[in-house]
């Protein structure tokens, strides 16, 4: 099996970290998959992070009934959020640079970038729907390498490396291999998607789009998650995924473990997909082309 090339191979569930800090995260778990040193950061990051995000959606809950709802406690969250996923990840590797979706970019080594989205379904979380994850990608130049997406509520880790396969810790499962679906037929496919909201532009181009793939298929998603979206691709829950719009921080990961998972990225015309190009589609192989021609 192929091997990142920082080396040494550690297995880690929950971290052992000796700096006396309480982690969140699922208890006791090592991982039964190799795992490079910098995908362990990566999820000792998100298990930091997820903690405080967890009490704070447990606080959104609280909040549903003021007038002014929850909106600025969440922004608050989310902010902090990415700041705690900062330190982390800066502890050990302060050179990397750093672009996440609250704080922006700080410039690195000009080699490695860690890109971040600290709430991804943010809105979700606003209002108190536990569906929404947090994603990290590690892009070395130019290239995404590593990326861990990590469900704080159902306590779901998804993981993937470049070379190196994709993987998902569950309550239930340890390190189970991500394999995308081999569904190919429309009939069949459950396809995600997200739909263009309010201060988001493009609804008219898309409808049409919609219609056509929910008139083909099985079932439609819309769960508010772009990254738990490509997740689901690369666990074979989803047959494809497609969206517009979409920042580098909702797919860094995401698109990584799609592909390690055996599936395609590409944008919705089956062009090569580029960091925060206007379209995305993620699926099976099987389901691409069909996908494509649906889109068109
Ligand atoms: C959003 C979610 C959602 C997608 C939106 C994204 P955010 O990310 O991924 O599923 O439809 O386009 O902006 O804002 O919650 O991080």
């Amino acid at each position: 099996m192929a091997r990142l090339p920082d080396q040494p191979v550690a297995r880690v569930g929950r971290a052992p970290m000796g700096t006396g800090r309480e982690r969140s995260g699922p208890a006791e778990r090592k991982s039964l998959a190799p795992r490079s040193a910098t995908i362990t950061v990566m999820i000792r990051a998100a298990f930091a992070a997820a903690k405080n995000l967890k009490r704070d959606f447990g606080e959104v809950e609280n909040l549903q009934v003021s007038e002014k709802g929850p909106g600025d406690f969440v922004s608050h969250a989310d902010v902090k959020a990415e700041r705690t996923l900062r330190a982390e990840l800066a502890r050990t590797r302060p050179e990397y640079g750093f672009l996440g979706e609250e704080g922006g970019e700080t410039r690195g080594d000009g080699r490695n970038r860690w890109i971040v989205d600290p709430i991804d379904g943010t809105t979700n979380f606003l209002h108190g729907v536990p569906h929404f994850a947090i994603s990290i990608g590690l892009e070395r130049e130019g290239e995404i390498i590593a990326g861990v997406i990590y469900q704080p509520i159902s306590d779901e880790l998804f993981w993937a490396e470049k070379g190196n396969g994709a993987y998902v810790d569950t309550p239930t499962a340890r390190s189970r291999r991500l394999r995308v679906s081999g569904r190919k037929d429309p009939a069949r496919a459950l396809v995600a998607t997200g739909i263009p909201h309010l201060g988001k532009g493009g609804l008219d181009a898309y409808l049409p789009k919609l219609e056509n793939v929910a008139k083909r298929t099985a079932g439609i998603r819309r769960w508010g998650a772009a990254s738990l979206d490509f997740a689901f691709v690369a666990a074979g829950r989803y047959d494809a995924f497609f969206e517009v719009g979409l920042a580098p921080w909702d797919v860094a990961a995401g698109i990584l473990m799609v592909r390690e998972a055996g599936g395609v990225v590409s944008d919705i015309a089956g062009k090569p997909y580029e960091l925060g190009g206007p379209t995305i589609l993620a699926s099976n192989f099987g389901m691409h082309q069909p996908m494509i021609e649906l889109l068109a």
